[in-house]
Protein backbone atom coordinates (compact mmCIF):
# COMPACT_ATOMS: atom_id res chain seq x y z
CA UNK A 1 0.00 0.00 0.00
CA UNK A 2 1.19 3.55 -0.63
CA UNK A 3 1.46 6.13 1.67
CA UNK A 4 1.89 10.02 0.67
CA UNK A 5 -0.41 11.78 2.91
CA UNK A 6 0.02 11.68 6.80
CA UNK A 7 -2.53 12.89 9.37
CA UNK A 8 -1.21 13.56 12.94
CA UNK A 9 -3.46 14.46 15.72
CA UNK A 10 -2.37 16.40 18.24
CA UNK A 11 0.91 19.28 17.76
CA UNK A 12 2.21 19.41 20.75
CA UNK A 13 5.93 18.13 21.74
CA UNK A 14 5.93 14.73 19.95
CA UNK A 15 2.57 15.67 17.45
CA UNK A 16 4.97 18.66 16.01
CA UNK A 17 8.21 16.71 16.00
CA UNK A 18 6.40 13.95 14.03
CA UNK A 19 4.96 16.18 11.67
CA UNK A 20 7.98 17.70 11.49
CA UNK A 21 10.15 15.02 10.42
CA UNK A 22 6.99 13.47 7.98
CA UNK A 23 7.11 16.98 5.97
CA UNK A 24 10.76 16.53 5.74
CA UNK A 25 10.65 13.49 4.10
CA UNK A 26 8.53 14.57 1.38
CA UNK A 27 5.18 13.41 2.48
CA UNK A 28 2.10 15.96 2.66
CA UNK A 29 1.34 16.35 6.29
CA UNK A 30 -2.05 17.48 8.14
CA UNK A 31 -1.48 18.17 11.39
CA UNK A 32 -4.90 19.07 13.72
CA UNK A 33 -5.09 20.63 17.59
CA UNK A 34 -8.15 20.64 19.26
CA UNK A 35 -8.11 24.95 19.33
CA UNK A 36 -6.33 27.64 17.05
CA UNK A 37 -4.64 28.76 19.87
CA UNK A 38 -2.94 25.51 20.65
CA UNK A 39 -2.52 24.66 16.79
CA UNK A 40 -0.63 28.08 16.64
CA UNK A 41 1.61 27.45 19.91
CA UNK A 42 2.30 23.99 17.70
CA UNK A 43 3.16 24.90 14.37
CA UNK A 44 5.12 28.17 16.08
CA UNK A 45 7.53 25.09 17.97
CA UNK A 46 7.62 22.89 14.17
CA UNK A 47 8.83 26.40 12.74
CA UNK A 48 11.40 26.96 15.44
CA UNK A 49 12.66 23.73 15.37
CA UNK A 50 13.11 23.96 11.47
CA UNK A 51 14.83 27.21 11.62
CA UNK A 52 17.25 25.82 14.30
CA UNK A 53 17.89 23.15 11.91
CA UNK A 54 19.10 25.76 9.41
CA UNK A 55 20.89 27.57 11.75
CA UNK A 56 23.01 24.66 12.53
CA UNK A 57 23.53 24.03 8.97
CA UNK A 58 21.82 20.26 9.29
CA UNK A 59 18.98 21.82 6.53
CA UNK A 60 19.18 24.47 3.42
CA UNK A 61 16.69 27.13 3.80
CA UNK A 62 15.21 25.82 0.37
CA UNK A 63 14.58 22.05 2.13
CA UNK A 64 12.89 23.99 5.25
CA UNK A 65 10.16 25.99 2.78
CA UNK A 66 9.47 22.45 0.67
CA UNK A 67 9.07 21.04 4.33
CA UNK A 68 6.68 23.70 5.40
CA UNK A 69 4.69 23.75 2.13
CA UNK A 70 3.84 20.31 2.70
CA UNK A 71 2.49 20.86 6.22
CA UNK A 72 -1.37 21.96 6.81
CA UNK A 73 -2.41 23.03 10.09
CA UNK A 74 -6.42 22.29 11.25
CA UNK A 75 -8.69 22.08 13.78
CA UNK A 76 -11.25 19.77 12.09
CA UNK A 77 -11.02 16.20 12.37
CA UNK A 78 -12.63 15.72 8.63
CA UNK A 79 -9.37 16.83 7.51
CA UNK A 80 -7.93 13.45 7.67
CA UNK A 81 -10.59 12.52 4.97
CA UNK A 82 -7.55 11.29 2.17
CA UNK A 83 -4.43 10.83 4.91
CA UNK A 84 -2.84 7.11 3.98
CA UNK A 85 -1.41 7.12 7.72
CA UNK A 86 -2.97 8.77 10.49
CA UNK A 87 -0.40 8.80 13.79
CA UNK A 88 -2.13 9.78 17.04
CA UNK A 89 -0.14 11.82 19.82
CA UNK A 90 -2.94 13.39 21.94
CA UNK A 91 -2.55 13.18 25.60
CA UNK A 92 -1.78 9.65 27.23
CA UNK A 93 -5.37 9.28 28.61
CA UNK A 94 -6.96 6.22 27.28
CA UNK A 95 -10.50 7.45 27.48
CA UNK A 96 -9.51 10.43 24.64
CA UNK A 97 -7.36 7.87 22.67
CA UNK A 98 -10.40 5.44 22.07
CA UNK A 99 -12.64 8.35 21.42
CA UNK A 100 -10.01 9.59 18.53
CA UNK A 101 -9.41 6.14 16.92
CA UNK A 102 -13.13 5.67 16.86
CA UNK A 103 -13.30 9.44 15.05
CA UNK A 104 -10.51 8.38 13.11
CA UNK A 105 -12.48 5.49 12.18
CA UNK A 106 -15.17 7.31 10.87
CA UNK A 107 -13.20 9.81 8.74
CA UNK A 108 -10.22 8.10 7.14
CA UNK A 109 -10.52 6.17 4.11
CA UNK A 110 -11.36 2.13 4.75
CA UNK A 111 -7.65 0.86 4.05
CA UNK A 112 -5.74 3.52 6.04
CA UNK A 113 -3.51 3.06 8.80
CA UNK A 114 -3.96 4.42 12.62
CA UNK A 115 -1.24 4.56 14.62
CA UNK A 116 -0.84 5.58 18.39
CA UNK A 117 2.64 7.21 19.70
CA UNK A 118 1.16 6.19 22.77
CA UNK A 119 4.90 5.49 25.62
CA UNK A 120 2.12 3.07 27.95
CA UNK A 121 -1.13 2.66 26.71
CA UNK A 122 -2.60 -0.44 25.31
CA UNK A 123 -2.33 -0.28 21.38
CA UNK A 124 -5.01 -3.43 21.43
CA UNK A 125 -7.72 -1.08 23.78
CA UNK A 126 -7.21 1.28 20.73
CA UNK A 127 -7.91 -1.20 17.78
CA UNK A 128 -10.67 -2.19 19.34
CA UNK A 129 -12.31 0.90 19.26
CA UNK A 130 -12.24 1.11 15.49
CA UNK A 131 -13.68 -1.37 12.98
CA UNK A 132 -10.49 -2.07 11.29
CA UNK A 133 -8.27 -3.54 13.94
CA UNK A 134 -5.58 -5.71 11.56
CA UNK A 135 -4.73 -1.84 10.46
CA UNK A 136 -4.05 -0.21 13.81
CA UNK A 137 -0.38 -0.73 15.16
CA UNK A 138 1.70 1.89 17.88
CA UNK A 139 4.21 3.98 16.13
CA UNK A 140 6.45 5.12 19.38
CA UNK A 141 8.57 7.56 18.64
CA UNK A 142 11.36 9.25 20.71
CA UNK A 143 11.97 13.01 22.15
CA UNK A 144 13.12 15.11 20.79
CA UNK A 145 11.38 13.26 17.63
CA UNK A 146 14.23 15.50 14.98
CA UNK A 147 17.04 14.41 16.86
CA UNK A 148 16.31 10.65 18.26
CA UNK A 149 16.95 7.87 15.78
CA UNK A 150 14.91 5.39 17.10
CA UNK A 151 11.45 4.42 16.13
CA UNK A 152 9.78 1.62 18.40
CA UNK A 153 6.67 -0.11 16.46
CA UNK A 154 4.00 -2.24 18.63
CA UNK A 155 2.55 -4.83 17.01
CA UNK A 156 -0.81 -6.55 18.50
CA UNK A 157 -2.08 -9.59 18.03
CA UNK A 158 -4.77 -8.28 15.40
CA UNK A 159 -2.15 -6.40 13.27
CA UNK A 160 -1.91 -7.64 9.57
CA UNK A 161 1.56 -8.14 8.57
CA UNK A 162 0.58 -5.93 5.42
CA UNK A 163 -0.02 -3.17 8.03
CA UNK A 164 3.38 -4.03 9.80
CA UNK A 165 5.08 -4.39 6.39
CA UNK A 166 3.95 -0.52 5.55
CA UNK A 167 4.46 1.14 8.78
CA UNK A 168 7.87 -0.50 8.92
CA UNK A 169 9.06 1.21 5.33
CA UNK A 170 7.44 4.17 6.31
CA UNK A 171 9.59 4.10 9.57
CA UNK A 172 12.46 3.70 7.29
CA UNK A 173 11.69 6.21 5.07
CA UNK A 174 11.95 8.68 7.95
CA UNK A 175 15.65 7.55 8.20
CA UNK A 176 14.76 6.01 11.74
CA UNK A 177 16.03 2.86 13.07
CA UNK A 178 13.18 0.69 13.99
CA UNK A 179 12.90 -1.97 16.64
CA UNK A 180 9.66 -4.15 17.42
CA UNK A 181 7.67 -4.92 20.20
CA UNK A 182 4.73 -7.16 21.52
CA UNK A 183 1.57 -4.93 22.82
CA UNK A 184 3.19 -5.04 26.41
CA UNK A 185 3.50 -2.75 28.72
CA UNK A 186 5.88 -0.44 28.61
CA UNK A 187 6.89 -1.67 25.36
CA UNK A 188 10.60 -2.16 25.56
CA UNK A 189 12.64 1.13 26.17
CA UNK A 190 10.43 2.05 28.91
CA UNK A 191 10.10 -1.36 30.15
CA UNK A 192 14.03 -1.16 30.92
CA UNK A 193 14.11 2.93 31.58
CA UNK A 194 11.21 3.15 34.24
CA UNK A 195 12.16 0.45 37.08
CA UNK A 196 15.82 2.30 36.64
CA UNK A 197 14.49 6.02 37.04
CA UNK A 198 12.38 4.64 39.53
CA UNK A 199 15.31 3.04 41.45
CA UNK A 200 17.30 5.88 41.36
CA UNK A 201 14.32 8.25 43.09
CA UNK A 202 14.32 5.59 45.55
CA UNK A 203 17.82 5.35 46.34
CA UNK A 204 18.11 9.17 46.83
CA UNK A 205 15.44 9.01 49.05
CA UNK A 206 17.81 6.76 51.33
CA UNK A 207 20.17 8.98 51.26
CA UNK A 208 22.51 6.49 49.22
CA UNK A 209 24.51 9.48 47.67
CA UNK A 210 23.66 12.95 46.35
CA UNK A 211 21.79 13.53 43.13
CA UNK A 212 24.92 14.91 41.71
CA UNK A 213 27.20 12.12 42.34
CA UNK A 214 24.13 9.87 40.90
CA UNK A 215 24.43 11.78 37.73
CA UNK A 216 28.31 12.00 37.70
CA UNK A 217 28.66 8.15 37.90
CA UNK A 218 26.25 6.94 35.88
CA UNK A 219 27.58 9.47 33.05
CA UNK A 220 31.50 8.68 33.80
CA UNK A 221 31.07 5.30 34.72
CA UNK A 222 28.66 4.44 32.10
CA UNK A 223 29.42 6.69 29.73
CA UNK A 224 25.44 7.18 29.39
CA UNK A 225 25.04 11.06 28.07
CA UNK A 226 23.25 12.00 31.17
CA UNK A 227 22.33 10.33 34.97
CA UNK A 228 18.71 9.49 35.76
CA UNK A 229 18.15 12.83 37.71
CA UNK A 230 19.37 15.38 34.39
CA UNK A 231 17.29 12.60 32.83
CA UNK A 232 14.17 12.90 34.77
CA UNK A 233 14.37 16.45 34.64
CA UNK A 234 14.38 16.39 30.72
CA UNK A 235 11.49 13.87 30.01
CA UNK A 236 9.34 15.31 32.98
CA UNK A 237 8.41 13.75 36.27
CA UNK A 238 4.45 13.93 35.71
CA UNK A 239 5.47 11.79 32.22
CA UNK A 240 7.47 9.43 34.34
CA UNK A 241 4.74 9.17 36.82
CA UNK A 242 1.85 8.61 34.55
CA UNK A 243 3.88 6.03 32.80
CA UNK A 244 4.98 4.09 35.97
CA UNK A 245 1.49 4.45 36.68
CA UNK A 246 -0.15 2.81 33.87
CA UNK A 247 2.13 0.02 33.91
CA UNK A 248 1.98 -0.81 37.58
CA UNK A 249 -1.92 -0.77 37.38
CA UNK A 250 -1.99 -3.34 34.88
CA UNK A 251 0.92 -5.73 35.99
CA UNK A 252 1.45 -4.92 39.32
CA UNK A 253 4.76 -5.54 38.94
CA UNK A 254 6.56 -3.18 41.84
CA UNK A 255 9.02 -2.33 40.00
CA UNK A 256 7.13 0.00 38.83
CA UNK A 257 5.75 1.34 41.77
CA UNK A 258 6.74 5.20 42.08
CA UNK A 259 8.15 5.97 45.12
CA UNK A 260 6.58 8.75 47.32
CA UNK A 261 8.89 11.43 46.26
CA UNK A 262 8.20 11.45 42.54
CA UNK A 263 4.19 11.60 43.37
CA UNK A 264 5.49 14.30 45.89
CA UNK A 265 7.50 16.38 43.27
CA UNK A 266 4.37 16.12 40.83
CA UNK A 267 1.72 17.27 43.11
CA UNK A 268 4.21 19.84 44.50
CA UNK A 269 4.42 21.27 39.98
CA UNK A 270 8.32 20.32 39.79
CA UNK A 271 7.87 18.32 36.58
CA UNK A 272 11.44 19.24 35.34
CA UNK A 273 12.99 21.24 33.23
CA UNK A 274 9.41 22.23 31.30
CA UNK A 275 8.20 23.77 34.68
CA UNK A 276 12.03 25.59 35.49
CA UNK A 277 12.26 23.35 38.79
CA UNK A 278 12.18 19.06 39.11
CA UNK A 279 15.30 17.62 40.63
CA UNK A 280 17.54 20.69 40.05
CA UNK A 281 16.46 24.27 39.50
CA UNK A 282 16.49 25.82 35.69
CA UNK A 283 15.36 29.27 36.87
CA UNK A 284 12.48 30.59 34.32
N1 LIG B 1 6.96 13.60 25.88
C1 LIG B 1 7.64 12.50 25.58
O1 LIG B 1 8.84 12.39 25.90
C2 LIG B 1 6.97 11.39 24.81
C3 LIG B 1 7.78 10.44 24.17
C4 LIG B 1 7.17 9.42 23.44
C5 LIG B 1 5.79 9.35 23.38
N2 LIG B 1 5.02 10.28 24.02
C6 LIG B 1 3.54 10.18 23.91
O2 LIG B 1 3.09 11.09 22.90
C7 LIG B 1 1.77 11.54 23.22
C8 LIG B 1 1.76 13.05 23.25
O3 LIG B 1 2.69 13.49 24.22
P1 LIG B 1 3.28 14.98 24.21
O4 LIG B 1 4.47 14.93 25.10
O5 LIG B 1 3.38 15.46 22.83
O6 LIG B 1 2.10 15.76 24.97
P2 LIG B 1 1.65 17.28 24.80
O7 LIG B 1 0.80 17.58 25.97
O8 LIG B 1 2.85 18.14 24.51
O9 LIG B 1 0.76 17.29 23.46
C9 LIG B 1 -0.49 16.68 23.33
C10 LIG B 1 -1.35 17.58 22.47
O10 LIG B 1 -2.50 16.86 22.03
C11 LIG B 1 -3.56 17.78 21.93
N3 LIG B 1 -4.84 17.07 21.85
C12 LIG B 1 -5.56 16.54 22.84
N4 LIG B 1 -6.68 15.97 22.32
C13 LIG B 1 -6.63 16.16 20.98
C14 LIG B 1 -7.50 15.83 19.89
N5 LIG B 1 -8.64 15.18 20.08
N6 LIG B 1 -7.12 16.20 18.64
C15 LIG B 1 -5.97 16.84 18.43
N7 LIG B 1 -5.13 17.20 19.43
C16 LIG B 1 -5.46 16.85 20.68
C17 LIG B 1 -3.40 18.67 23.14
O11 LIG B 1 -4.07 19.89 22.96
C18 LIG B 1 -1.86 18.81 23.22
O12 LIG B 1 -1.42 19.98 22.56
C19 LIG B 1 1.40 10.87 24.54
O13 LIG B 1 0.69 9.70 24.26
C20 LIG B 1 2.76 10.54 25.15
O14 LIG B 1 2.71 9.45 26.05
C21 LIG B 1 5.58 11.31 24.72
Amino acid sequence: MAVERIGVVGCGLMGSGIAEVCAKAGYRVVVREVTGELLDAGMKRLTGSLDRAVAKGKLSAEDRDAAQARIVGTTDIGAFAECDLVIEAAVEKLELKRKIFAELDQVTPPQAILASNTSSLAITDMAAATKRPDRVLGLHFMQPVPVMPLLEMVRTVLTSEETFQTARAFGESLGKTIVVSKDNPGFIVNLLLIPYLLQAIAELEKGVATKEDFDTAIRLGLNHPMGPFTLLDFVGLDTTLFIADAVFDETKDPRFAAPPLLRRMVSAGWLGRKSGRGFYDYGK
